[in-house]
């Protein structure tokens, strides 16, 4: 089938759908995804962060889809034409979405470990605004244990679900789940069960955001002072295949491997994950490659500071004239003394 997304025409098999074809261009095309993760089966259509326009719904049926529509889960058709970037009203629109996911969030980065790998960060600084227009009191949780290695902050959730069908298809069982519905939903397992499982860790490398963190290495270091390296161990649980994360000669952090998208390329055990913190442990392979575009690697932090536009308009909006004609006379009992 023929599509074609923000005016680059690929053909795809038939059942794609448009947020596949538009990772099959490139990463400059691809609709940003908070939900949607192709290991897990049935993800997507939860966050509206894919949201694209639809000019053309094929070649049959030329006629535009009415609404915006979420390309994870909406399939091709023969002579779809689609709009991501070069619509404006996409953009208008995901800047709504960003909005809505930080309605309820802490906005507390600088003491959140995903900061520097979390895909809301990465969302909000390509397509949200800079300013809150909300003064009302946020949803907030208390931090919660789940068992000794997990520790889950519903503050920072986004209700994915990408922690939810990996505990289903990943791990041999499923005991947390999102509990009650519309803004009192929050991910939780039942009378604070431990999630006890070989595969469990896995949902700390599936949340998009700082929600669900590894216990072993919370504030130990921001991620962008660490160096991470590909690295093997032969086991009988998982392929063993990882990334190591060093400060110094010592391992803080052992994670499973991420494609360029990032997603977990095999989900690894909590043996490798949580116990093999040695570097003797492993086979060591090699740098690992950075290929996402997150907020640090990619350097955004210096792409603001370069664009002077930036602060300076924000302190323009903020600046205040000095008035010189203020009242003068509280000066003279110094000049009296004098
Ligand atoms: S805890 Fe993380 S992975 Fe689970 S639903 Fe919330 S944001 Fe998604
Ligand atoms: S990524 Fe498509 S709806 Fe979330």
């Amino acid at each position: 089938m023929k599509v074609t997304i923000d005016n680059i025409t690929i053909e795809v098999e038939p059942g794609t759908t448009i947020m596949q074809a538009a990772r099959q261009i490139g990463a400059h095309v691809a609709p940003p995804a908070m939900c949607y993760y192709e290991p897990l089966k049935g993800s997507g259509g939860k966050c509206r962060a894919c949201l694209v326009k639809v000019t053309a719904g094929s070649e049959k049926d030329p006629r535009p889809m009415p609404k915006l529509v979420p390309s994870c889960i909406t399939q091709v058709q023969d002579g779809m034409i689609v709009e991501n970037t070069t619509s404006p009203q996409v953009l208008e629109a995901r800047k709504g979405v960003v909005e809505f996911l930080l309605l309820n969030h802490p906005l507390d980065c600088p003491v959140c470990d995903q900061a520097g790998e979390c895909h809301l960060q990465d969302f909000t600084f390509e397509h949200g605004v800079s300013k809150t227009r909300t003064i009302e009191e946020r949803n907030t949780f208390e931090p919660q244990d789940l068992g000794p290695y997990i520790q889950l902050n519903m503050n920072r959730c986004v209700l994915c679900y990408r922690c939810v069908y990996t505990a289903d298809q990943v791990t041999e069982g499923r005991v947390h789940g999102v509990m009650h519905r519309g803004d009192h939903a929050e991910i939780s397992t039942y009378i604070e069960k431990a999630i006890d499982n070989d595969f469990s860790g896995n949902v700390i490398d599936v949340c998009p955001v700082g929600a669900l963190t590894d216990k072993t290495y919370r504030f130990k270091n921001r991620v962008w002072f660490t160096k991470p390296v590909d690295a093997h161990c032969d086991c009988g649980k998982c392929s063993g295949k990882v990334t190591l994360w060093y400060r110094g000669d010592e391992v803080i952090r052992v994670t499973a491997r991420k494609n360029e998208w990032g997603e977990v390329q095999d989900f690894i055990c909590n043996t490798c994950r949580f116990e093999r913190k040695k570097t003797s442990d492993w086979t060591i392979e090699g740098p690992m490659k950075v290929a996402r575009h997150s907020v640090i690697s990619a350097n955004k932090y210096g792409a603001s500071s370069i664009k002077p536009a930036f602060p300076l308009k924000q302190a323009a909006e903020q600046y205040k004239q000095i008035d010189d004609n203020r009242d003068r006379s509280f000066l003279e009992p110094q000049k009296q003394l004098k």
